[in-house]
């Protein structure tokens, strides 16, 4: 290595060799430099002055820094934008150092990594995720992925088999930092998901031995003292094991501790919960505005009014995880209706719930040595709510709103009996009045200067305040009698930061100082002096104050050394009151909105009278919301084909019935006057609406490709929305495809599944003939003077016009152009083809008469007869085959002649 670089740059560049993909915070006294590559970076990042120092092979070095004290926003801006932040600081006193000071790493920061409240939305888990894989016994392969959320120490882990449902989960779960396998870079089974997720989140590879299984488990048992990994279900789950192992590896690497808060690992089944693909999600906007992509005009935003952080993130958990298991379904039903009908103390609660803080997260944050007073004077706050909150409670019979307190108070009662320890409450209770006693409510950010400890509570402490206060008073005594001894009135006696104590005279008076005064400096118009009294004064206080500093800081050591102690029954709280605060909020919102208890039946029926769009029907203004009834079975109501004009409100009845099932799964009330619903496994949507062009998808390939993955996935169980398909293509084409799409769902493994469909082709009405379990609907409009009124009510039986025009003149477009339009309609609907067009353009007028004639064909359902006869191979068909074949075409064509 080049040897004209200083000392503290060749300690930098060793340091900077193990954080390679880091930017390196390289603490030299009040900043955090950055130097070479990573200061060209974070100058560019941070927008702050790319400088440089010394020089390196005869090149200057490129540096940049940030103060300290402003090191938060700098880290959080770097963590936004996806980078690692590596925290090099001083590891000794700089003045007492031989050499070059010792530095380390203490901490990494990531973006999957972070555990201070004030860098992440507090209504939203940040996790981590890692992936390894397991080959089978078979061809088959065993994916693992296991995430964490170490702000509030939520661990789970799952499996499967198949890397699309691994890919969904993935999506569902939206990591913010992904951990993989160095190998997977390389392996032709995983590189794909990896290539389509990098786009997404922030991607960490490690070297392959640290997801050994054997290391894995071991790393687990530790953590959580346990003997065999039976107590969290996955003791036979290798892949999954392998993921969790790697993960807490990781989380050592980076925080540099052991990670006591992590209560615990949570295996899960992917199939126990509803899944709504990542597309399906998007469309419905569960979470994001599809527009905006913010929180407003989301299901979420509708559905959440939460009291607490833990309680909002609990509530997006449920939505994001419906449940499948009925039972499960049922019991939080049967709490939100028992919240529902005693709303004074379910109103008495929420209010209650407000002052509780996130306990998760300030849990997490004080375990890690990260919490300062203020964030003890929140815990406070949140636990001395206990007591008032256990009494509301006690109102409520549901057990859901009971384990907490009945074994609290079983607890209680057997401590009674013999010295048994207090219950939770109790402990936790004490635990806040230990903190009230302690810690002043104006302590300031800063653990290190004191101002934090309440007098009274610690009797040195006091003594040394008193010392401080008392010095004040000294020096007021000190002045005046200097003042007497000398004869100079206008003496002082100050303090600065520099000189510390001094004594300043005026220079008109410089001839009136005693001889014992000692000479600090000389200004223009006074001069400063110390005398021996002055200085043994300020050493007493100065020892005072940094006494009082220490000890300070140590008493509050103290403190959060219990409330770690206590961190367990913390997170069981924390855990208990997000759930209440969820249960409350759906029986809230119930209220508010009008909302009914559903059925959950097993009937495979999907009955909702009277629904309603949870979303649209608080954002509409002036109009009211129509509610429409829909009915949907296994046997005549499998498949609905809505059809209707444009507006008439195909797509909100769609939608609304998804909604409805996602919100009834997750056991809330729903948006309508009756509802019976059965349990559904998947959500398919297809929705034409936006498109992926800044993708470099077309529309049309994209619409194709999320209905392949219709097709190849849904089961009799799941619920298929399609809204429009085949728009981006030729009305031929597109018909061709929307028909034979629709027979595809009605036959799909011999059961079907519930889909609706949305359409402008009025030629997929015609399915109802050959399809038994399809029916049609349309949405009524009513024509008056030339225009159209939009009834919004759902009727049996197919539209009989599209209104398109009618619509476009509603939209503004150009009366001389809706009426031209009119004109042409007529020329096609009459058949018309030689009628004389007003002067227009040549093309315009050969235009309809050849759409005319598409469409005349087309409202014969004999086309697709004929197509699914030219399509047939005969040289492929075994003898048996061609009979059977023929019988069902002659079956077809029966049924085609009702029509005439
Ligand atoms: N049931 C209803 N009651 C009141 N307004 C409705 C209703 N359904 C839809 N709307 C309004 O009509 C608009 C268009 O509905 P939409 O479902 O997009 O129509 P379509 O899909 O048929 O073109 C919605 O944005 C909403 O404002
Ligand atoms: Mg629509």
């Amino acid at each position: 290595m080049n040897s004209n670089i200083t000392p503290a740059i060749r300690q930098y560049l060793d340091i900077k060799e193990k954080y390679k993909d880091c930017i390196l915070f390289y603490r030299m006294g009040d900043f955090y430099e950055m130097f070479f590559e990573d200061a060209k970076i974070a100058s560019q990042l941070l927008e702050i002055t790319l400088t440089s120092r010394g020089k390196k092979d005869d090149t200057p070095i490129p540096l940049c820094g940030v103060p300290v004290r402003a090191a938060q926003g700098y880290i959080a801006r770097m963590i936004e934008l996806g980078r690692k932040v590596a925290i090099c600081e001083q590891m000794e006193d700089a003045a007492l150092a031989k050499g070059v000071v010792r530095r380390e790493v203490v901490r990494v920061i990531t973006p999957g990594m972070i555990v201070e409240n004030e860098f992440l939305d507090e209504k939203a888990n940040n996790y981590i995720l890692a992936l390894a894989a397991v080959a089978g016994r078979g061809a088959e392969i065993h994916i693992g992925i296991s995430y964490l959320d170490i702000s509030t120490g939520a661990f789970r882990l799952s499996e499967s088999d198949d890397i699309n449902a691994v890919s969904d989960e993935i999506l569902r779960v939206s990591p913010k930092e992904l951990l993989f396998p160095e190998s997977a870079k390389s392996d032709a089974f995983l590189s794909p998901l990896i290539a389509a997720l990098s786009e997404k989140m922030a991607m960490t590879f490690l070297e392959d031995r640290f997801f050994e299984y054997a290391q894995a488990r071991e790393r687990l048992l530790d953590q959580f003292k346990t003997l065999s990994l039976e107590g969290f279900g996955c003791e036979d789950r290798k892949a999954g094991v392998k993921a969790a192992g790697a993960l807490l590896f990781y989380v050592g690497e980076t925080q540099k501790q052991k990670i006591a808060h992590l209560g615990g690992l949570e295996t899960y089944i992917l199939g126990d919960y509803l899944l709504v693909d990542e597309t399906s999600t998007r469309n419905l906007e569960l979470f994001r505005n599809l527009r905006t992509g913010s929180r407003q005009g989301t299901l979420l935003s509708v559905i959440d009014k939460t009291m607490t952080a833990m309680g909002s993130r609990l509530l997006a958990s449920w939505l994001k995880y419906p449940l499948m298991n009925a039972d499960k379904i049922q019991e939080r039903l049967d709490a939100v209706a028992e919240a529902l009908k005693r709303a004074q103390p379910r109103k008495s609660l929420r209010e209650c719930l407000k002052s509780v803080s996130d306990l998760e997260r300030l849990g997490s944050k004080i375990a890690m040595g990260y919490a300062n007073a203020r964030d003890m004077i929140a815990v406070k706050r949140s636990l001395q709510t206990l007591p008032e909150i256990v009494f509301l409670l006690s109102e409520f019979h549901h057990p859901a709103f009971g384990c907490f307190i009945n074994r609290s108070l079983t607890l209680a009662a057997q401590s009674r009996e013999r010295e048994r320890p207090a219950s939770d409450v109790e402990q936790l209770y004490n635990l806040a009045e230990l903190i009230e006693k302690a810690i002043r409510e104006d302590a300031p950010l800063t653990i290190t200067e004191g101002g934090i400890i309440k007098t009274g509570y610690h009797a040195e402490l006091d003594e040394l305040i008193g010392m401080s206060k008392d010095g004040k008073g000294w020096l007021v005594r000190l002045e005046a009698e200097e003042k007497k001894a000398t004869g100079i009135n206008s003496l002082k006696v100050r303090y600065n930061k520099v000189f510390g104590y001094y004594i300043e005279i005026p220079r008109k008076r410089s001839e009136s100082v005693p001889a014992h005064y000692v000479r600090k400096q000389t200004m223009v118009n006074a001069e400063r002096f110390v005398t021996d009294e002055l200085k043994s004064f300020e050493s007493k206080i100065l020892n005072a104050e940094s006494r009082r500093f220490a000890l300070e800081y140590e008493l509050f050591d103290e403190i959060r050394k219990q409330v770690i102690q206590h961190n367990p029954a913390i997170q069981e709280t924390a855990k208990f009151l997000a759930e209440t605060d969820c249960m409350l909020n759906l029986a809230e919102i119930a209220e508010q909105n009008d909302y009914t208890k559903p059925e959950i039946n097993t009937e495979g029926i999907f009955f909702i009278e009277s629904g309603r769009h949870p979303v649209i029907e608080k954002m509409i203004s002036g109009e009211r919301f129509v509610p429409n009834t829909i009915r949907m079975d296994d046997t005549e109501n499998q498949m609905l084909i809505i059809t209707g004009p444009n507006m008439a409100g195909k797509s909100t009845i769609l939608r609304q019935v998804a909604l409805t099932a996602i919100m009834a799964q997750m056991g809330s009330f729903v948006p309508a006057r009756k509802a019976s619903v059965s349990i559904t496994d998947r959500i398919f949507t297809r929705v034409g609406a936006l498109d992926n062009l800044s993708q470099g998808q077309s529309t049309f390939m994209v619409e194709m490709q999320e209905t392949a993955n219709i097709l190849h996935n849904a089961s009799s169980k799941s619920l298929v929305i399609i809204d429009e398909i085949g728009r981006g293509t030729s009305t031929f084409d597109g018909i061709s495809i929307a028909w034979a799409v629709a027979e595809y769902l009605h036959d799909l493994k011999g059961n079907g599944v519930k889909t609706l469909f949305a359409t402008h082709y009025h030629e997929l009405t015609e399915l109802v003939r050959s399809k038994t379990r399809v029916k049609n609907y349309n949405i009524v409009v009513k024509e008056w003077n030339d225009k159209i009124i939009f009834l919004r009510k759902l009727a049996e039986g197919s539209a009989n016009r599209s209104y398109g025009i009618q619509v476009a003149g509603l939209a503004g477009i150009p009366g001389a152009v809706v009426q031209r339009a009119k004109e042409i309609l007529a020329n096609m609907e009459n058949g018309n083809q030689g009628a004389k067009a007003p002067s227009v353009s040549a093309e315009i007028q050969t235009f309809p008469k050849k759409k005319a004639i598409q469409l005349d064909l087309f409202s014969k359902s004999e086309y697709f007869l004929m197509e699914e006869i030219r399509g047939l191979d005969i040289s492929k068909m075994t003898p048996i085959e061609a009979i059977n074949c023929l019988n069902q075409l002659q079956e077809k064509v029966k049924k085609l002649g009702f029509r005439n």
